[in-house]
Parts: C-alpha cells; sequence; structure tokens
C-alpha cells in the first residue's frame, strides 16, 4: 500500500490503537467478573458494596442515599477500610437533584474509582473526571445519545434496556446492546432483566462488556429495605410490574400493589396540564420527584399500607432472601 495511504487510514481512524471495545468491565477495573450491582435509590449501602467487592465483582451507590457530604465521605471511607477493589457512586445529573454539583465535588476530592451518570447531560462530570482518571460511565437508552455522550468523552456506555428495573429504556437490550456495539467505540455494559448466568453469557456474546444488575440484589441479606418489601420481591411476578410516572416524574417500575392500583400510574389533569407549560415543567418535575421519593422512602423502610416498591421484571428469578455473596455466586458460575 503506499506510504500515503497507510498514514492517512491511522490518521483517520486509529487502527493501531488497540480497540477500547475490547476491554471488558473486568479488564477495565482490574476484577474477577464482569458485574456491577447497580446503584439503586434507598437500596444500595456500604454493605452492599463491600460484599460485592467481596465476591470478585464491583458496585456503586447513589450519591443521593446520602442526605450529607459528610455522611458521603463517611461511606467511602468505610468502604475503602473495608474492600480493597474499585467501586462508584451515581450522580443524578438533572433538577431533580439541586445537590449534585456538591455531590460530585466529595467525589472528585475522594477520587473515587468511577461514576454513573443518569437522566441528564454528563458533560460536567466527564470534564471534571477526566483530568483525576476517575471514569465515567453514562446511562444511555438510545443511539443518539450514546454518541453524545461518547463524543463528550465518556468511559462506557450503561444500556438500559426495557428490562430493567427503576427507569428503564423503551428498548430491548437484546437489541440496543448489539446497536450501541456496532456503532459506538467505547464498552458497553448491559443493564436489565439480568438475574441468571445465561444472561450475563447472552449478554456478553451480544457484545457487552459487562452487566449492571440491581432488582435481583433488592433480595439480599445486605439490602437494608423492609421484609415486606423482600418478600414482595418473591411473592410477585413480573407480570405484577407496572410502569408509574406518579412517583418520579418519568416512567418508573414498581410492583403493582392493592396501593398502587388505588392511586394509578398516571399523573394527575393537572399534572399533565403543567408538563406541557414549558415553565412549569421543571418545577413539576421537582415536586413530583420530591413528593414520589418520601413515598418510596416510607415504602422501602416501614410498615405502611402506601407499598410503593420498585423492581424490575427480573423479580421472576427471586425465591428467597440469601447474601449478596450468594446471589453473585450464582450469577457467575461458570465464568
Ligand atoms: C429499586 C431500584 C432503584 C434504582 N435506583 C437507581 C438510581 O438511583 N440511579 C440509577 O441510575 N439507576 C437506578 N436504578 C436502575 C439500576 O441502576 C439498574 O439500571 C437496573 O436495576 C438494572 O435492571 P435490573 O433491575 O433488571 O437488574 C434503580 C433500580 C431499582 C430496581
Amino acid at each position: 500500500m503506499p506510504q500515503l495511504l497507510i498514514s492517512t487510514a491511522k490518521a483517520m481512524t486509529n487502527l493501531t490503537e488497540p480497540h477500547p471495545m475490547k476491554l471488558s468491565l473486568s479488564n477495565m477495573l482490574g476484577i474477577s467478573y464482569p458485574v456491577l450491582v447497580a446503584p439503586m435509590f434507598l437500596v444500595s449501602n456500604t454493605s452492599m458494596v463491600i460484599e460485592a467487592l467481596k465476591s470478585g465483582g464491583t458496585a456503586a451507590i447513589p450519591a443521593l442515599n446520602y442526605r450529607t457530604e459528610s455522611a458521603l465521605r463517611e461511606a467511602v471511607a468505610q468502604i475503602r477500610s473495608a474492600a480493597n477493589a474499585p467501586f462508584g457512586f451515581n450522580l443524578i445529573v438533572n433538577k431533580s437533584n439541586p445537590k449534585w454539583k456538591q455531590q460530585l465535588s466529595v467525589l472528585t476530592d475522594l477520587k473515587v474509582d468511577f461514576i454513573i451518570t443518569s437522566l441528564g447531560s454528563p458533560e460536567e462530570v466527564i470534564k471534571r473526571c477526566k483530568p483525576l482518571s476517575i471514569k465515567v460511565f453514562c446511562d444511555v437508552v438510545n443511539l443518539a445519545y450514546a454518541k453524545k455522550v461518547e463524543a463528550l468523552g465518556a468511559d462506557a456506555l450503561i444500556a438500559v434496556g426495557s428490562e430493567a428495573g427503576g427507569h428503564c429504556g423503551p428498548v430491548s437490550n437484546r437489541i440496543l446492546v448489539p446497536e450501541l456495539v456496532e456503532h459506538c467505540r467505547i464498552p458497553v455494559i448491559a443493564a436489565g432483566g439480568i438475574s441468571r448466568p445465561e444472561h450475563v453469557r447472552e449478554m456478553l456474546d451480544l457484545g457487552a462488556a459487562g452487566v449492571s444488575v440491581g432488582t435481583i440484589f433488592i433480595a439480599s441479606v445486605e439490602s437494608p429495605v423492609s421484609d415486606d418489601y423482600k418478600q414482595a420481591l418473591i411473592k410477585y411476578k413480573s407480570k405484577d410490574i407496572v410502569l408509574s410516572t406518579r412517583l418520579s416524574g418519568s416512567h418508573l417500575t414498581v410492583i403493582n400493589t392493592p396501593y398502587v392500583q388505588q392511586i394509578g400510574t398516571k399523573g394527575s389533569f393537572l399534572e399533565h396540564w403543567m408538563k406541557r407549560h414549558k415553565r412549569f415543567r421543571n418545577f413539576l418535575r421537582m415536586i413530583i420527584f420530591a413528593r414520589g421519593m418520601k413515598k418510596m422512602e416510607k415504602a422501602a423502610f416501614k410498615a405502611t399500607y402506601q407499598t410503593v416498591w420498585v423492581a424490575g421484571p427480573a423479580i421472576d428469578d427471586i425465591h428467597s432472601v440469601r447474601p449478596l455473596r450468594a446471589i453473585m455466586q450464582e450469577l457467575t458460575a461458570g465464568f
């Protein structure tokens, strides 16, 4: 090949550099299994993270699970004193989390290993984390957004499929994962509906660098939620999972308990009206979010008739409450 063509090809695509897609989550973080115990609002805690790290995976906690900066700092210290492996935090980076910039400052100050961004632009997080070598993984639900965050410098994508618990995406990760793998250069971590080793294998075969798993770990011994919540995960099945906009303003997967049936899954007429009017939209989002969070908090930890329990269709594979380590071992069997 003429010299000119060789150098042009190299300059255009950096062909000589190893393709980052080849990096699995295990290689990226230096862990045994490419499994991330997903960040879950109200659920994730330091005990779950410590057990996940000791079991050969990794884990993340939503920064929102801590009310104060000192509590967040204390959580990082506690994990670091108990386990020696990388872990991260999740930042909701839109107006529903007015504290995200302070939380980011704490996390960059403590140089956590990675940050997962969700529900907003990761631009500022990436800018502040890059110089510190803190990795930034971004939740995405479609290719257009994935391309945007890749261009901003994200280290990996978390493909949130329609099977996911929490704020699920519109497309199954059986379609989303291969699409992102084909069109993006950075690693893709699959999230949603992963509850058995064959699901992990399927996602890796589709090109995923690893998996992010939430729902099945809510029923772990280490999870701090009430026994009523854990028993509901055993009792209800995927046919009982519905999407509600009442709690956060966006589609959220909840168990269709009698209380959820009673209050309905859609916002009121006034909420719909305000959503259509730009001036009120952000204000409304904050109100719905704050009100919904209070309801979820009460339901997660106390005996109450207001049973709003967040979970995804993966509850089909929850049959008992077990130590996190046992759930992780089962998920990674054969790896
Ligand atoms: C109870 C619950 C709370 C969640 N809270 C958050 C959150 O605060 N931030 C976030 O980015 N994702 C959140 N998620 C989504 C998870 O991080 C992850 O994407 C999802 O659980 C994967 O799907 P799975 O539940 O089928 O494993 C939550 C999921 C659940 C089930």
